[in-house]
């Protein structure tokens, strides 16, 4: 029998590209999203890409009553994989109860169930925003938790802890804890994408958005920061890339691969580049010019990360495949498939 996953915030950027990675290893899918910053019609992409059309809840996880209905209704979970929330920095800033309240209530309720229904197995989605501006680079999962700029940054740190002490006041459920770096691109066939609402926050679905006429044009928050070209570096990785890490670590948990019941991976592709060579990238891979200026920095805008992925790498045996450069072509292929152009 396939093992069942349930999949919260499955209609998502991220979670979408799971779902499909999970549907095509053989697992049975079941979504829950509000819909809150999703579209239904993911769902008829991920059906278009496997052939599969996850059963979905249009729940609010943080309703506990509607969640435990979905474990009566689906009967045994074997394990859960958890994206549902809210992630804009800067939102966060000016709304910090609503993502605290959103953000753990939602992973409490969560463990809650699992405990209550003989769930075993948890992966959380959680990020590099953990380490702050890290000393030394690359940064590894030992490298220092650091004092978070914004309440969604705290949300990830203290969703990391109440995991941790879940975990070890359990003995039968086990959990892995992702930090991603920073995941761009579309599924190579178009059919699902990111799809931000209003003006995005997060560099390439900007630099798409300005590449296809939909904005004037890309602000590069400073070009001052102590590194080669002036612009801030990150870790870019593609989604699909991402996508099948979680089905890995799932299947580590599931298989009773862990070396400890809580576990803790970096997920980048292990190189830094900045804003400048993003914007390179994306012209050269697409032949398209983006038009950009300068502008102030981006408060709470750490200066330099990317991962050190060994870890991932020698025990979860994943790396990343798709390049910066592929992962650009896809973002704009997707960019284009959704403006009908
Ligand atoms: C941040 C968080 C990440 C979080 C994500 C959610 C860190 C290290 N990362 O990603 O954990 O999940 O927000 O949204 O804290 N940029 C521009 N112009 C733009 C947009 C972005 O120059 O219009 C630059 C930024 O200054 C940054 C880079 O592009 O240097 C990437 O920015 P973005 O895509 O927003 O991701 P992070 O801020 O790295």
């Amino acid at each position: 029998m396939k093992n069942k996953v349930i999949v919260t915030g499955g209609t998502g950027y991220i979670g979408s590209h799971t779902a499909v990675e999970l549907i095509a290893d053989g697992f049975d899918v079941v979504i829950i999203d509000n819909l809150y910053n999703s579209d239904i019609t993911v769902l008829d992409g991920i059906q278009a890409i496997t052939g599969i059309k996850p059963r979905f809840y249009d729940y609010d996880i943080c309703d506990r009553i509607k969640l435990n209905e979905v474990f009566i209704a689906e009967g045994k979970v074997d394990a859960i994989i958890h994206f549902a929330a809210y992630k804009a920095v800067g939102e966060s800033v000016r709304k910090p109860l609503e993502y605290y309240r959103n953000n753990l209530v939602s992973l409490m309720n969560l463990l809650e169930m699992m405990e209550q229904h003989g769930t075993s197995a948890l992966v959380f989605s959680s990020s590099c925003t953990v380490y702050g501006q890290p000393d030394t680079l690359p940064v590894t999962e030992s490298s220092p938790v650091r004092e978070a700029v914004s309440p969604y940054g705290y949300t990830k740190q203290i969703g990391e802890i109440i995991i941790r002490d879940a975990m070890a006041a359990r003995q039968m459920q086990k959990a892995i804890s992702l930090r991603y770096f920073n995941p761009i691109g579309a599924h190579p066939t178009a059919y699902i994408g990111e799809l931000p609402h209003g003006v995005p926050e997060n560099l390439v679905p900007f630099i798409t958005q300005t590449a296809i006429g939909l904005r004037d044009e890309l602000r590069v928050f400073g070009n001052d920061y102590n590194t080669p070209d002036g612009s801030c570096i990150r870790d870019y990785l593609h989604v699909v890339d991402l996508a099948k890490a979680h089905v890995v670590a799932l299947k580590r948990l599931l298989e009773g691969q862990n070396k400890a019941n809580y576990e803790v991976f970096n997920l980048g592709m292990g190189k830094g580049v900045s804003v400048l060579e993003a914007i390179a990238a994306f012209e050269r891979a697409t032949g398209e010019k983006v038009r950009y200026s300068v502008t102030a920095r981006r408060p709470g805008d750490i200066e330099k990360i990317w991962a050190d992925p060994s870890l991932a790498n020698r025990e979860l045996k994943w790396k990343t495949e798709i390049t910066l450069d592929e992962a650009m072509e896809t973002a704009w292929r997707w960019e284009k498939k959704i403006r009908n152009k």
